[in-house]
């Protein structure tokens, strides 16, 4: 089977944008099969540097970008993307995006509700992009989405508008935001209906197709399975499932057509937004991680949080997530670092633990076990081949196979498309 599904094993911005533009040239149709605008995925080819949210990375590539109907959809923020990448000299029409029909839509209520709720709950708050993505998938399984498909007739638009606003507007008012008008957002859906139809199909259908004539899919996973509504850092996750099993039903396709997943780390750990994170740092190796690598979100502009290795945390990822392969990536970012740290479980009380509980006060109170290796001096940026790693950063590799208990089969080293080092292709199962 020669497909294969990326996705995150931390916290999100693992470079899963990098991996996946740089895999692409061996893909035919690369697909997005949940989460929404709140990814912000970075591709660096030559001085052009791309941020996509919404948009599959491999149109980059031109490859066929598919929009699964597991994402949750934000019809203005989608024709702003496809903009900006026109000025950046890539067009992205029907010929090279389909979206499935019935993906759920986010409208401006959706965002509206997040921020307001965010605001309600100060100290606790999440951390949230703030685009909306949890109120629009509680909209789904609440069974009164917008769907994509309703575009195309009015009237169950208007009667669909009409019970998601008796909702909506309820929960504004109670939290004392402004509410919404019916008519104002119907007029502005069937504006822009017209633009949006002729991306709409049944994508299954082409997905299905795609597997007859043997062509090779890739699926691209946004956030990480520590953000995973079910196996995540709860409630301080998004609100969709990350792991590489909902490729399946977030793009209408059968599990055993997933292929090889691969799990994208970084060498050192990174969170944006709130909850617990037990190797995080902050002290002047924490400063100098982010500095470094530059860590700053990519959708909101926020300084990440940093941290060592957590390697429990990332055997933990590859079990849930179903990872075959990890790539591991920013190794670059450790150079001439002394001593490194990973973390291979954690004390809670008087426990030694090999995973995170499920708990989140026990996830608070989780102090890392660590182990330190020796860094190196030598710089690794760029690095296109194994023999150019200095002998150190071998064994850190190494080392974090046997904890993660899964081989690693790409390293990235630099923001660069091509600066990445072949192990194993993953396209080869
Ligand atoms: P994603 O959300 O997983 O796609 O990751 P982001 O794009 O949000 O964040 C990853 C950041 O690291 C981006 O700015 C990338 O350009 C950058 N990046 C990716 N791989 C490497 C690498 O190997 N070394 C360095 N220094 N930067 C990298
Ligand atoms: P990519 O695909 C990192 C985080 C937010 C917040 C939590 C919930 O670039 O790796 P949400 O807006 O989804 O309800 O926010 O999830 N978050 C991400 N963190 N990378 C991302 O995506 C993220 N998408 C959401 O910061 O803590
Ligand atoms: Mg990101």
């Amino acid at each position: 089977m020669a497909n294969v599904a990326v996705i995150g094993a931390q916290w999100g911005d693992e470079g899963k944008g990098k991996v996946v533009d740089w895999l692409a040239s061996r893909a035919d149709v690369v697909v997005r099969f949940q989460g929404g605008h709140n990814a912000g995925h970075t591709l660096v080819v030559g001085n052009q540097t791309y941020k996509l949210s919404l948009l599959p990375s491999g149109v980059v590539r031109g490859k066929l970008g598919v929009i699964g109907n597991g994402v949750v959809l934000d019809p203005e923020h989608l024709l702003l993307e496809i903009a900006k990448l026109k000025e950046q000299g890539l067009s992205v029409t029907p010929e090279n995006l389909r979206i499935a029909e019935n993906v759920p839509l986010i409208l401006p209520l959706h965002p509206a509700l997040d921020k307001a709720r965010e605001a309600a709950r100060g100290a606790n708050k999440i951390g949230t992009t703030g685009r909306g993505i949890g109120p629009a998938y509680e909209d789904k399984v609440a069974r009164r989405a917008i769907r994509l498909s309703d575009l195309a007739e009015p009237e169950v638009l208007s009667r669909k508008l009409d019970e998601l606003l008796l909702h909506h507007n309820t929960l504004l008012k109670g939290l004392g935001a402004p509410t919404f008008e019916k008519q104002a957002l119907l007029d502005r859906l069937l504006e822009l209906a017209p633009k949006l139809l002729p991306f709409a199909e049944a994508v299954w259908e082409r997905l299905d197709a795609a597997h007859h004539e043997g062509k090779r899919v890739l699926f691209e996973g946004a956030q990480a399975v520590m953000l995973d509504v079910d196996h995540g850092t709860y409630p301080y996750v998004t609100s969709s499932n990350t792991v590489a099993g909902n490729a399946a039903a977030g793009a209408g396709i059968g599990p055993n057509r997933i292929g090889y997943v691969l799990g994208i780390a970084k060498a050192y750990t990174t969170r944006v937004g709130s909850g617990p994170f037990p190797t995080e740092l902050h002290d002047e190796t924490g400063r100098l991680l982010g500095e470094r690598g530059r860590e700053f979100g990519t959708v909101t502009g926020r300084p990440r949080r940093c941290g060592w290795f957590d390697a429990a945390m990332v055997r933990q990822a590859v079990k849930v997530g179903g990872v075959d392969g990890l790539v591991l990536t920013k190794l670059d970012v450790l150079d001439g670092l002394e001593t490194l740290k990973l973390c291979t479980g954690y004390r809670i009380g008087s426990e030694v633990v090999k995973r995170l509980p499920a708990s989140i006060a026990q996830q608070e109170a989780a102090e890392p076990v660590y182990e330190e290796m020796a860094g190196w001096k030598e710089s690794t940026k760029g690095a296109r081949s194994y023999a150019e790693l200095p002998a150190e950063a071998v064994k850190y590799i190494r080392r974090i196979e046997e904890l993660v208990e899964a081989p690693v089969v790409l390293l990235s080293t630099s923001p660069e498309r091509d600066d990445t080092i072949v192990l194993r292709d993953p396209f080869a199962g």
